[in-house]
């Protein structure tokens, strides 16, 4: 399994922060390659938002690498998460720009029939950040809004991000121990 996890400069840089610590562990027992690229701004947030620097866990991508492997559709790589994704992002997607290695990643799934998937970040939103998404959404991306849930009582920030990042692991198809409604910890 090849992932591309792509970071913007939307709020949330935890979210992505959680996602790379449960595929490091998934790892572990799954074979799974991820190159992981950040927008210009999103390490500026990354400090911002967790005063700690950037876990160097698995090879990353400067944003205008046009050399990394999942720049083409022929490295195999057939699935992406940009998380958290901003506004800006989803509207350089939609308008098909590939101005930086995560629109043109984002593009390369799009042609090549991959899975996409975006967590947007920002509230409220407007006409043109739904008309954008509604766009996405047309095209096959999975739209998984930043919209954490509550009804397992989360505890700490972690545990309330990770009712989001638990549903991007399902939709990629990564097992993880996690709650779920009406069932036994699984
Ligand atoms: C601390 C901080 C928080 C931000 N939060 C958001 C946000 O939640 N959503 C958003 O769309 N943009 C947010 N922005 C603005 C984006 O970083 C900015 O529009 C940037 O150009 C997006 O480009 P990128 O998608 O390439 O990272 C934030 C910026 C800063 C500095």
């Amino acid at each position: 399994m090849r992932l591309v996890v792509a970071i913007t400069g939307a709020s949330g840089s935890l979210y992505a922060d959680r996602l790379l610590h449960y595929l490091a562990e998934a790892r572990q027992h799954t074979p799974l390659e991820v190159g992981v690229v950040l927008s210009e701004n999103a390490l500026t947030v990354w400090e911002w938002e967790l005063q700690k620097p950037f876990p160097e866990t698995f090879p990353r991508y400067h944003h205008k690498d046009y050399f990394a492997p999942f720049a083409s559709g022929s490295a195999g790589y057939r699935q992406m998460v940009i998380i958290p994704c901003s506004m800006g992002t989803v509207g350089r997607l939609s308008a098909g720009l590939s101005d930086d290695l995560i629109t043109r990643a984002a593009d390369v799934m799009l042609k090549e029939g991959g899975q996409l998937i975006i967590v947007p970040r920002e509230t409220p939103l407007s006409a043109l950040h739904l008309e954008n998404l509604l766009k996405l959404a047309r095209l096959g991306v999975v739209v998984l809004p930043a919209m954490p849930s509550f009804y397992h009582r989360p505890q700490t920030v972690e545990a309330v991000v990770d009712t989001v990042v638990f549903r991007v692991l399902d939709h990629l198809g990564i097992a993880v121990a996690q709650r779920r409604w009406g069932l036994e910890e699984s």
